[in-house]
């Protein structure tokens, strides 16, 4: 099987992201022919229709960057029962101007964690609605609500329950079958 190639999308900005630690623990779980390419938001402008005659660096890189991969993974937070702003501005930004929107059928999954009990589950099914208008594959199942805690999460990705850790491997492990069928109908040259 070759490799596949994954850019991904922490959805917070803030230093101590604790998904960005999930982010972390995912990677480590992966299969082995998973590669992971981080896409950064921050450095965005808010976007606006005026750049789509002209698009900044910013917004070229991250389309460019999205183009690259094979996948995406959004690991997010839940921002007021909704999406971070910062995360739908880079999807506004990579899914302009018309006619070129970066996440047509680009495979993709999402995830989150919060110390609540719903783990991001509001947020999701927002998120999955923007990502279905934005024409791309999504992966359904597995689900994945992640309640944080610091005893389970190492600050590294580490982790330290063993019913997460094998729910953690299993959702990629689905997802990375998940790439390779829609590669199948879809190959990513072929675009
Ligand atoms: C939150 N938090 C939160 N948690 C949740 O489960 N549902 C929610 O709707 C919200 N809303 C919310 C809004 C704002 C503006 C902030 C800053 C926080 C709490 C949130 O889950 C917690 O701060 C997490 O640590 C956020 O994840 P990151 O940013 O650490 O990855």
């Amino acid at each position: 099987m070759t490799t596949q190639h994954v850019g991904y999308f922490v959805g917070s900005l803030a230093k101590g992201s604790i998904n960005r630690i999930l982010s972390k623990s995912l990677i480590r779980l992966a299969p082995d022919n998973m590669e992971f390419t981080e896409i950064p938001i921050g450095n965005l402008p808010l976007y606006s229709y005026d750049f789509d005659a002209d698009y900044p660096p910013e917004g070229r890189a991250l389309k460019e960057a999205i183009a690259k991969v094979d996948a995406v993974l959004f690991v997010s937070p839940e921002y007021n029962r909704s999406i971070p702003g910062a995360l739908k501005n880079a999807i506004d930004w990579a899914s302009r101007p018309w006619g070129q929107n970066s996440f047509a059928r680009k495979p993709s999954a999402v995830i989150g964690a919060s110390p609540g009990p719903i783990g991001t589950a509001v947020a999701q099914q927002s998120l999955k609605q923007v990502l279905a208008f934005c024409n791309s594959p999504l992966m359904n199942a597995l689900e994945a609500y992640v309640h944080y805690t610091p005893e389970i999460f190492g600050s590294d990705g580490e982790v330290h329950d063993a019913s997460t850790e094998n729910f953690l491997r299993d959702y990629m492990r689905e997802f990375h079958e998940f790439i390779a069928r829609v590669l199948t109908v879809l190959p990513k040259d072929e675009l």
